[in-house]
């Protein structure tokens, strides 16, 4: 059974808002010069590979073994077996999460109600690497007999946002010949801007959804048929230039897709853990099999690490238990992510879903409403161009904002001296965050440049940097697609750590629903001589006024 202990009735969590008190104040400037031993006790190498710092946190040796004994009492231990174990522990929706499965690159069998589902997982991956194959290779042809050129993958939420993270991580990777796009967003303007530049000749479309429902991207999806059959001119020719990927046989076959072009997946795999499924094939074209399964490897050694590791040692668990000390105990509300690599632009909009449609949720696994807070607001952009935005709130705002720092010591382009001066920002950001500027360096700062008394009284309150913002250094060697897939399965289960200490149901989405279903009712309300369905005044107010102004 799936633990549900609630966080606050456990003596670690009594015992942590005690120690919180006593080391709130202590500042990290002083931990580094006290404990040179620091950097060594609280960073972790993973595979010679990535190197996770966080010793620029606002922690000492007792805070970690209290969030350890935390995360024991919650029975974070049995959680991890169950999700390894395929046990439904998307329990309101009575289905395991499996993802962990999908990139079992091992010989071991892994189950779910008793049943192992690798050998089908392997199936689709055998498909999948043919069918890439002959992509990439020319051999699949469009209607005219030309080789494919240009991918558009048309989904939304997992569907897109994973795979579209990874093209433009790997993109240097990606096949000479071969471009790749994606439309995800209802708003024409996306599906208009692609297709403007698509060549039905050599476009093939990947129409991306589990549920084969969605209706941003089954509206795309229908977009993209009508505007391939006006120039292709014959229902025959669809079979050349859609595939499908779904849990939903039927629903494909009705859009009219030939069901030997569909890519399947199962109920186990969600949403917005799926780019390591089927839902990942335009990516798999693009980069080519081999790399795909790296990205799986990458993954599925994180996953070990997971899996295996010691609490005290293990990535995910540090990462998640870290920031549960700022969410639930410095009363942080959000959490930066920001990559300095230009090509993870789409990172942070990964893990937005990744974290918040997990475990932005108030309903405890007792049915009661949570009394602490769960997920925090995620966001980032990539540096440097955040320092020029918003790093001006992270020195010197009234918020405390933990920051993820990623970068990459090798980079894909090495162009003059860019890269080092990114990795030269990189640090120095961190370390700013941490040392800051005190009042009596800016005084000094300030005298030297030859201000008078008077300025220097008036300016230092402005350009002192209290510094102790906590920040975790996450440094890899380069953006492989190896590299890639331990990252992303390292905010995964980093992730479901949190879902477990805060006694909630990480893999259900309950609350996008209300929001669809209103869209739908909605709809007809905007035609011009549509029903007149009650809502509140401000809603019905709104609709009056869209349809005068699409009126005139
Ligand atoms: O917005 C909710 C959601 O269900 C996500 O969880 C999911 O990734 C997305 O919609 C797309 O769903 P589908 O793949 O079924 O089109």
């Amino acid at each position: 059974m799936f633990p549900r202990v609630d966080p606050t009735s456990t003596e670690s969590w009594r015992k942590l808002e005690e120690h919180y008190l006593r080391i709130k104040d202590l500042h990290m400037r002083d931990l580094f010069r006290e404990d040179p031993g620091r950097f060594e006790r609280f960073s972790i190498w993973f595979e010679d590979e990535i190197l996770v710092d966080f010793s620029k946190n606002r922690v000492v040796d007792e805070t970690m073994e209290l969030l350890i004994s935390l995360a024991r009492e919650c029975g974070l231990p049995q959680a991890i077996e169950s999700l390894f174990q395929g046990e439904p522990v998307n329990e309101t929706e009575g289905r395991a999460a499996f993802h962990v499965a999908l990139r079992n690159l091992s010989s071991e069998p892994m189950r779910v109600l008793g049943q192992d589902v690798m050998p089908q997982v392997r199936e689709v991956l055998e498909k999948m690497r043919e069918f890439s194959e002959s992509v990439r290779q020319g051999k699949w042809l469009g209607y005219t007999g030309k080789p494919i050129s240009h991918l558009v993958n048309i989904g939304i939420g997992g569907s897109d946002l994973g795979p579209r993270m990874v093209a433009q991580c790997l993109r240097p990777y990606g096949h000479p010949r071969i471009s790749v796009d994606f439309v995800s967003n209802v708003d024409g303007a996306e599906i208009s801007r692609v297709l403007e530049k698509s060549d039905p000749e050599t476009t093939l479309f990947f129409i991306s959804s589990k549920s084969f429902t969605t209706q941003e991207t089954m509206t795309n999806a229908m977009t993209a048929r009508k505007w391939f059959l006006d120039r292709a001119k014959d229902e025959r020719h669809i079979a050349k230039h859609f595939v499908a990927i779904s849990t939903r046989r039927d629903l494909v076959e009705r859009f009219g897709i030939d069901p030997r072009n569909m890519f399947v997946f199962w109920d186990w795999v969600g949403g917005r853990f799926s780019v390591w499924s089927a839902i990942g094939l335009s990516v798999c074209c693009y980069v080519g099999f081999e790399r795909f399964q790296e990205m799986l490897l990458g993954a599925h050694r994180m996953d070990l690490h997971f899996r295996n590791a010691a609490l005290e040692r293990n990535i995910p668990v540090i990462l998640a238990l870290l920031s549960i000390w700022y969410n639930n105990f410095f009363g942080a509300e959000t959490e930066a992510v920001i990559p300095y690599d230009q090509s993870m632009e789409r990172f942070p909009a990964y893990l937005q879903q990744a974290s918040m449609e997990s475990n932005g949720k108030s309903a405890t696994r007792l049915g009661r409403r949570a009394t602490w807070s769960t997920a925090p607001i995620l966001w980032g952009e990539p540096g440097t161009n955040g320092q020029h935005a918003f790093f001006q709130l992270l020195h010197q705002g009234t918020r405390l904002v933990p920051v993820d720092f990623l970068a990459p010591a090798r980079t894909h382009y090495p162009v003059g001296n860019h890269h080092a001066i990114l990795l030269a920002n990189f640090l120095a950001q961190s370390e700013a965050l941490m040392v800051g500027k005190t009042q009596e360096e800016v005084r000094r700062e300030l005298a030297s440049l030859g201000r008078s008394e008077e300025e220097i009284e008036r300016l230092f309150p402005h350009m002192t940097l209290e510094g102790n913002r906590p920040s975790n250094t996450i440094l890899f060697r380069k953006l492989t697609p190896w590299v890639l897939g331990a990252l992303m399965a390292m905010y995964e289960h980093k992730i479901f750590v949190q879902g477990v200490i805060w006694n909630i149901y990480s893999f259900d989405q309950w609350g996008v629903e209300l929001g669809k279903q209103l869209a739908k009712r909605i709809l007809p309300e905007l035609e011009e001589s549509g029903p007149q369905v009650p809502h509140d005044s401000s809603t019905r107010g709104l609709i009056d006024a869209i349809r005068s102004m699409r009126g005139s």
